[in-house]
């Protein structure tokens, strides 16, 4: 099945994903953008998604209450790329943007960071009735999105993701934060943005490695809700490795819209559904950790930890979708030959995700795009784990 007719048949059946025409009619750049709603009542909104339409943000802010001055936070690599646009964008809509560069990078998500920012934006005057535009990656993101929560208690924000992973997961559902020496994600806040802007083409700029890894969460994507968006990872790799921008919307879109259904349903990781969006992530968490976080991408070890976790729901099922699963990453990654590590893997996985001092999360799919999640005592894991010749 071709492009065209994914598209057809993903409106038609699920239709979520509107088509629509620009907000702004009249502006004399009108352009297509796909809309996928967040419905969370009062802190619900809209992440708009197109093809070249950074140019849009400052117009789509308009309808805000906000000050004239606004805060832009990025770093030095997206700034160079995506900064003027920006800047223009904010100042033909009346806007005085404030420009924030914070260091590239993981190990800047901290509070140093955050620190810093606060004084940049106290100093040059933003106002409760300001706002943060977070223009970057999952980093940049998860500390504006920090620095909105908290800034005079809470300001207004937008997410303007430009790597293939904050477009479709990282910007989506109010998880701000940074790091804790002792461990990542340790400190922050569950705050949605006012509406998240998903410009396509920003993805030109992207390393091939990190584009590589952000696909990972597609693939998860597709395991654990949508055979047809597996499917479309399995008959459209050229196209998408070529980053053909149609087949980046639908990939895009649908990712996105994912995971706005399952927000909805527990925004807060209180009912346990939101940690469906995990699979693969308990192990890849182990194999990033016994790797002393260097030697592999966050998606590299989130793909291996889906072939990993594959094996182990076929062992508890008896289900044969680890060979699929397998294929479709391997065609997307070519990991080299790692040595054996079932056994640190099995030493670190009891630090993550436990339910209790005896159990762990586990997931089941019953069939590409149907996953569960069930519970597994630690011991019985380990020795799927050591059993297992590769992982
Ligand atoms: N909040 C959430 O729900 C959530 C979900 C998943 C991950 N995360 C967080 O996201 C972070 C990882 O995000 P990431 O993978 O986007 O990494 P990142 O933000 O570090 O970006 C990766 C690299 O790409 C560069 N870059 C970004 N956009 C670019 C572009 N268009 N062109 C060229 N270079 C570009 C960045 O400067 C950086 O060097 C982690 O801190 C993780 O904890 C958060």
């Amino acid at each position: 099945m071709g492009l065209a007719e994914y598209r057809r048949q993903m409106t038609e059946d699920r239709g979520q994903i509107r088509n629509v025409r620009a907000i702004h009619e009249s502006s004399e750049y009108a352009t297509d953008m796909e809309k996928v709603n967040v419905n969370l009542g009062e802190r619900g909104y809209t992440i708009y998604i197109g093809d070249n339409i950074l140019f849009k943000l400052g117009e789509l802010l308009i309808q805000f209450e906000l000050s004239k001055k606004i805060a832009v936070i990025s770093n030095p690599t997206v700034w160079k790329f995506y900064g003027i646009k920006i800047i223009k964008s904010l100042k033909s809509a009346g806007f005085s943007p404030v420009k924030i560069i914070i260091p590239d990078g993981e190990k800047y998500k901290n509070l140093r960071t955050v620190e810093k920012i606060y004084t940049e934006m106290l100093k040059t005057g933003i106002d409760r009735k300001g706002c943060v535009v977070a223009l970057g990656g999952g980093v940049v993101g998860d500390i504006a999105g920090f620095v909105a929560a908290t800034y005079m208690r809470g300001v207004k924000f937008v997410q303007v993701p430009t790597t293939l992973l904050a477009q479709m997961d990282a910007s989506i559902g109010g998880k701000t934060g940074v790091d804790h020496k002792l461990g990542k994600n340790l400190v922050g806040a569950f705050y949605q943005p006012m509406f998240v802007l998903v410009d396509i083409s920003t993805l030109d700029t992207l390393p091939e490695r990190e584009f590589r890894a952000g696909l990972a969460e597609v693939i998860k994507y597709g395991v654990i809700r949508d055979s047809s968006l597996f499917k479309f990872l399995e008959e459209n790799r050229e196209q998408i490795l070529n980053r053909d921008r149609d087949a980046l919307n639908y990939i895009i879109s649908r990712s996105c819209e994912i995971k706005a259904r399952i927000v909805e349903q527990d925004e807060r990781e209180e009912t346990g559904l939101r940690s469906i969006l995990n699979f693969g992530h308990t192990i890849g968490h182990a194999i990033e950790a016994t790797t002393g976080y260097r030697k592999y991408l966050h998606g590299e070890a989130v793909a291996m930890g889906m072939m990993a976790e594959a094996k182990i729901s076929d062992v508890l099922t008896d289900c044969k979708n680890r060979f699929r699963i397998a294929e479709l990453i391997n065609g997307y990654f070519s990991f080299k030959k790692v040595r054996n590590i079932s056994n640190d893997i099995s030493h670190f996985i009891g630090y993550d995700k436990k339910i209790s001092d005896d159990e762990i999360k586990i997931f089941l799919i019953r069939n590409i795009g149907q996953a569960e999640i069930d519970s597994i005592e630690i011991k019985r894991l380990k020795k799927i784990i050591n059993a297992e010749e590769q992982l």
